[in-house]
């Protein structure tokens, strides 16, 4: 079992720093990507506080199917354009939604979530994988997540994918 704690005090900055060290750590010289996918989905859950769900969806087949996650289970499979994972697959963008409530098509697997940010893991110019992030809080992420998490996917695409 690998040991890695973030920071007691810091700014989250700073944690996302941490965050991408440990992923880095615990991803280095493994080549399979599903157990990839899940340490980074275990780190992210460790490191980050006020979630409810946080994990990956692969794309298969031109759709989003479940991959590794924390959390409770999930919806299994998404259409491309659906729902907010669907759109960060769709436009290759990050969707940071600081209410699910307000965004249409919304897909509620867990009607705890409120907020969420939804990154695309793009290799070779081909979204091959979404990260998914939700919180039970409003307005939970900021830019400074969406920061950390596009540099963490950018460091360790290529072991997820
Ligand atoms: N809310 C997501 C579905 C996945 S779950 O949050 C784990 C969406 O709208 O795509």
């Amino acid at each position: 079992m690998f040991d890695f704690y973030p920071a007691e005090q810091g700014s989250k900055v700073e944690l996302y720093q941490d965050l991408l060290s440990a992923a880095e750590a615990v991803t280095r010289g493994e080549p399979d990507i599903i157990a990839n996918m899940a340490n980074v989905a275990a780190l992210i859950w460790q490191f980050l506080p006020d979630l409810n769900w946080a994990g990956f969806y692969r794309m298969v087949a031109d759709e989003l199917v479940l991959g590794p996650f924390q959390g409770k289970p999930a919806c299994i499979r998404i259409a491309l354009g659906k729902g907010v994972c669907g759109t960060a697959a769709a436009t290759a963008q990050t969707q940071l939604v600081k209410d699910v409530h307000s965004f249409p098509g919304h897909i509620a697997c867990d009607a705890a979530s409120a907020s969420e940010i939804v990154v695309p893991v793009i290799v070779k110019e081909r979204v091959m994988a979404v990260l998914d992030l939700d919180s039970p809080s409003l307005r939970r992420f900021d830019v400074v997540d969406q920061q950390g998490l596009e540099a963490l996917i950018a460091r360790i695409g290529t072991r997820i994918a």
